[in-house]
């Protein structure tokens, strides 16, 4: 396929703290620093919409970043359009957008139009040219007629689409999005990724890589995803390749009136076993267990819980959660 984008072998590490007297101590010491993304490598092609998907803190912000220019790697190689980012900042940037929902970024007392105004002449737009830019960019993400409204009325998903249009002033081959949904309510959310995946790269043709921490979303909406955690990224392939992963930890709430120490030691010893919580409600207690999905799990699970002493009142399935699919894919890398 043809690559829009690559990343080879890329760490990056911060300082790992900061202030007058950690500066003191790196002049006789060096300055500590905290490594965030471990040897990653991924490409994404032309044309595709790839998410990046992990729990907070895994480095997905961090990639855009170093991919949008903003900062640079301690080792390794991020090409846009076949353009090295490191060596050649300006070329690359002139080929991305990047969204992220901030929205203390527009000026409230102004309108849409006079926003988009601004920010165009910060890309070299003006005039007609300027004018007719806003003009598509806005019906793109259908705000045509809000753009002569003050940002500072527009709802929460009318700002969100708001940066989509920023960003594609410029006419940006590759977009990138860092938790456009997070600040929108569902039903807007979901206006939003249609237009991500009907309107940018259905229609426009753009590449979109989209970083999330929502698993349905990533599922829902990419052609291929990127599991990160850690730094590291533990899984890549499309949707329905992973999700063989979705149910591999099995979640089960047991009610009981009372659990004693042996019955808590007899199911930490059922084979598969990997988490257990207990918590005291007014009827008893309940114990939420985690565990492998492998045979003969379940019925050695509620042998270990039935067994003398305490009366079974209730036994049950739980949903699983996105959290169990990054449990599961890191701990099978660190086996
Ligand atoms: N500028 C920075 N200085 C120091 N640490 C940072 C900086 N930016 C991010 N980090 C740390 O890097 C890790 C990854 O952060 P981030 O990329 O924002 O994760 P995500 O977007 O997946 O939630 C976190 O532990 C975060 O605290
Ligand atoms: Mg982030």
């Amino acid at each position: 396929m043809d690559q829009m984008l690559t990343v080879e072998h890329v760490d990056k590490s911060f300082p790992a703290s900061h202030g007058p007297a950690a500066m003191l101590r790196s002049f006789v010491h060096g300055m500590p620093r905290r490594q965030v993304l471990f040897d990653v490598s991924l490409s994404v092609g032309r044309g595709e919409l790839f998410g990046l998907l992990g729990p907070n803190g895994a480095g997905k912000s961090t990639l855009l970043k170093l991919l949008s220019t903003l900062i640079v790697p301690d080792a390794g190689r991020l090409t846009i359009d076949g353009i090295d980012v490191i060596s050649d900042p300006y070329e690359a940037k002139r080929r991305i957008g990047l969204c992220t929902s901030d929205e203390r970024s527009f000026y409230f007392r102004l309108t849409a139009r006079q926003n988009l105004e601004f920010f165009g002449a910060l890309v070299g737009l003006h005039g007609a040219g300027l004018r007719r830019r806003i003009e598509e960019c806005v019906a793109l993400v259908d705000l045509t007629e809000h753009l002569d409204s003050r940002f500072g009325g527009y709802s929460s998903g009318m700002r969100v689409r708001l940066t989509v249009a920023r960003a594609l002033m410029a006419d940006p081959q590759i977009l990138f999005f860092d938790e456009p949904t997070r600040a929108v309510d569902p039903v807007h959310a979901e206006d939003l990724r249609a237009l991500i995946r009907e309107r940018l790269v259905g229609e426009a043709g753009k590449t979109v890589v989209l970083a999330t921490n929502l698993l349905e979303e990533a599922w829902q909406l990419c052609d291929r995803v990127a599991v990160v955690n850690r730094g590291r990224i533990v899984a890549i392939g499309p949707p329905r390749e992973l999700d063989v992963d979705m149910h591999a930890i099995a979640r089960y709430r047991v009610s009981l009136d009372q659990v004693d120490e042996a019955l808590l030691a007899r199911t930490r010893n059922v084979p598969g076993f990997r988490d257990l919580r207990v918590e005291h409600t007014p009827r008893g207690v309940d114990v939420q267990i985690e565990m492998d999905q492998l045979d003969g799990t379940l019925g050695a699970l509620m042998r270990a819980v039935s067994a003398n002493g305490s009366v079974l009142r209730d036994f049950r399935l739980l949903e699983p959660e996105p959290v169990d699919v990054f449990k599961k894919m890191t701990n099978d890398r660190d086996d």
